[in-house]
């Protein structure tokens, strides 16, 4: 199975994975074969990408790190209690769930085409945030109640986004200094709405203020530095700007997860903290499995595992003649590299 965008799907291929609506409920099965009609249809709902089954992909199988209807779940429930019609008990067992999920899949890499490139939901990327924190929080060897604590704050990060006009959040005009001043006030805001819930712990609700503040101290709301800043306010910021940059905004496309990667790997110790970005950097894959690529030497490939070691050298096989090419290992490979990603 591969990933691709649902542009690039064509009608009659077939589904690899089942796929699940906006509850939490499967909408289509697995080996379904995809009318124009069904790929325009999940379009209009927000599916930006899909798991097919073809050729090239021969034989890969791609494991996810939270079951999709899980998370689809959980995003729901972040919405009713947006809207203030939740029940944060229930969510509360579903993060734990989540939670336990990922320390089962503890070995399995985090495809982010799986988390970030699958669907528009707004409140799918709060709960994507929440996953990637607790995968970076296990890495740092936090226990299970604290990491239950690190997910909740992940998932809550942007609550106090809803007391921000809609008009402003969405501009695709550049921000007036005003609007600016008034986006800045959300972390606050946040941490007021939780004040309110008691059975939040006090840790979550300092990592909702906290995910804003940058290490070297530009960051908001207080400008705190370095470790005046909490390890769960730390490491929301760097799951938060990955989500942030994989994410379409209304006024710029997405960066790709390697362009991401990147950049955090660039700004660590600046604006982030270096040992969280040294850990966030063991838990993603640039390459994720199922990528086509293509090689400096004009090879196009498919990438079948990831060596955590060294994420920018995965094995890759041959699309053409099915050859094995580990390009970390093979001597013969030393000077080829991966020049892009390709469909
Ligand atoms: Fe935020």
């Amino acid at each position: 199975m591969r990933f691709l965008t649902i542009d690039k799907v064509v009608p009659g291929s077939r589904l690899a994975k089942p796929l699940y609506g906006a509850q939490g409920v499967v909408l289509l099965r697995e080996n379904v074969e995809l009318s124009e009609a069904v790929l325009a249809r999940l379009k209009t709902i927000g599916y930006t990408g899909l798991y097919i089954e073809d050729e090239i992909s021969e034989g890969i199988v791609i494991r996810d790190i939270v079951d999709e209807g899980l998370r689809l779940k959980t995003a729901a429930r972040l919405e009713d209690i947006v809207n203030q019609n939740g029940n944060l008990a229930e969510m509360k067992s579903l993060i734990r769930e989540i939670v336990d999920n990922i320390i089962e899949n503890g070995d399995v890499e985090i495809n982010m085409n799986c988390l970030w490139g699958h669907h528009e939901y707004t409140y799918l990327h709060c709960v994507n945030v929440g996953i990637l924190a607790v995968s970076i929080g296990i890495k740092l060897n936090l226990g299970r109640d604290n990491l239950i604590y690190l997910g909740t704050a992940g998932i809550l990060h942007d609550i106090g986004k809803k007391c921000i006009p809609v008009e402003i959040l969405d501009k695709q005009d550049k921000l007036s200094h005003e609007d600016y001043e008034l986006i800045q006030k959300h972390p606050e805001m946040g941490f007021e709405i939780l004040a309110d819930f008691i059975d939040i712990s006090s840790v979550t609700k300092v990592g909702v203020l906290q995910h804003h503040e940058r290490y070297d101290g530009s960051g908001y709301p207080k400008g705190l530095k370095g470790e005046e800043i909490t390890l769960f306010g730390r490491i929301l910021a760097v799951a938060d700007t990955y989500d942030a940059m994989t994410s379409d905004r209304a006024y710029r496309n997405a960066f790709s997860p390697s362009e991401a990667v990147e950049y955090l790997m660039g700004a660590g110790n600046q604006l982030y903290d270096s040992g969280v970005i040294d850990v966030f950097i063991k838990c993603v894959t640039v390459y994720p499995v199922g990528t086509c690529v293509e090689l400096s030497d004009g090879t196009w490939g498919i990438v079948l595992r990831n060596y955590r070691d060294c994420i920018l050298r995965p094995i890759v096989r041959n699309i053409e003649t099915k050859e094995i090419i580990d390009l970390k290992n093979d001597n013969k490979y030393l000077n080829i590299c991966i020049s892009k990603i390709t469909v």
